[in-house]
């Protein structure tokens, strides 16, 4: 564990803890309730413990492949490279890249969540000596700014692991890529994971671990509304549902109210048939080529794609085009 004190970035994100948002949602039809509601601390942990589930291929698949093809990376130009994550968790995906990258001299891990992005900074700073470490506590959808050190590093990695990508629609996919792309500048690149898109029979299982960590994970969402918004969800009376959608090429992630019922959230009330959807998520799927062309109308040139054997995750890697 690290003694040195880190700066942190705060932007004090947390949640979108407004209520006329989440009643925004709750007055859609469908009713949605934001992925961010997931994230707070606990869900920050509840999805490392996800991670960890023998069903979730995406994490191992991702740090194998990254790991059989790291030295490809090492050989790429030279410069000191300040090293960006978009939403960095536990950074355990990241130690791959530290560990056999040296070109890396600065490591900006960005999460929202703020317990765990002090805890994974402060660690990688200890074991990392001579990498500066500047951790920035944001929402990465809203306005922030890198730390101004990043400035002095000649090149930028974008790095976007977990196929997090996939839980943007293509369009929102394309134009967040593209204000990667224009943070990066022009010697910038980006190393990102991609689920591929095959036979759900081998996808699914992700969403559905047996010792029920996915469904805690989708439901956490109603436990941070009670906390934040002093709403009364009974989630034993909701249920986590999945399906796939073969036509999109996503899953479609969503909380099923179990019966008729009404909820209150500061005394509002909000009523639910039995069987209705809540939408949570989307975890779109692509080929190669077809993320490859997403990227490049977003101004990034492919220079490789790697996959597993079986073609079940990619990481690909990009430079500004
Ligand atoms: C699915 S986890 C991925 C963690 C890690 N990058 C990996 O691949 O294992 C998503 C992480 O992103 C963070 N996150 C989600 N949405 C975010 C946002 N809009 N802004 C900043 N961080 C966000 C969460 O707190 C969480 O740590």
């Amino acid at each position: 564990m690290a003694t040195t004190p880190l700066e942190i970035y705060d932007f004090a994100p947390g949640v979108p803890s407004i209520y006329e948002e989440v009643m925004a949602g709750l007055r859609k039809t469908p009713k949605e309730i934001s992925a961010l509601y997931s994230y707070d601390e606990r869900g920050a942990h509840l999805f490392e413990d996800i991670c960890r589930q023998p069903e979730y291929y995406l994490g191992r698949t991702e740090i194998a492949i990254l790991e059989e093809h790291i030295d490809e990376l090492a050989a790429m130009p030279g410069g000191d490279i300040a090293l960006i994550e978009y939403g960095s968790g536990s950074s355990r995906k990241t130690r791959v890249l530290l560990d056999r990258l040296p070109q890396v001299a600065a490591y900006v891990p960005i999460d929202i969540s703020k317990e765990m992005l002090v805890q994974s900074a402060a660690e990688l700073a200890g074991r990392y000596r001579g990498l500066s470490v500047l951790p920035v506590c944001a929402d990465y959808d809203q306005a922030f700014e890198l730390p101004p050190a990043v400035s002095q590093y000649s090149r930028r990695l974008f790095f976007y692991p977990g196929s997090t990508i996939g839980n943007r629609m293509p369009d929102d996919a394309g134009a967040f890529l593209r204000r990667m792309r224009t943070l990066c500048g022009s010697e910038g690149a980006l190393l990102i994971g991609v689920d591929l898109r095959k036979d759900p029979a081998l996808t699914l299982p992700a969403y559905d671990d047996a010792a029920g960590i996915s469904p805690s994970f989708n439901l956490n969402a109603l436990s941070c509304l009670n906390r934040e918004l002093g709403a009364d969800f009974d989630l034993a009376r909701f249920q986590h549902h999945f399906c796939y959608n073969e036509r999109e090429g996503r899953v479609e992630i969503s909380i099923v109210s179990r019966e008729k019922q009404v909820v209150h959230l500061q005394g509002t009330p909000v009523w639910f048939d039995e069987g209705e959807k809540i939408w949570r998520a989307y975890a779109y799927k692509y080929s190669v080529t077809d993320f490859q062309r997403i990227a490049g109308d977003a101004g990034w040139r492919s220079e490789r794609a790697w996959t597993d054997d079986r073609q079940l995750f990619s990481v690909q890697y990009f430079t500004a085009a």
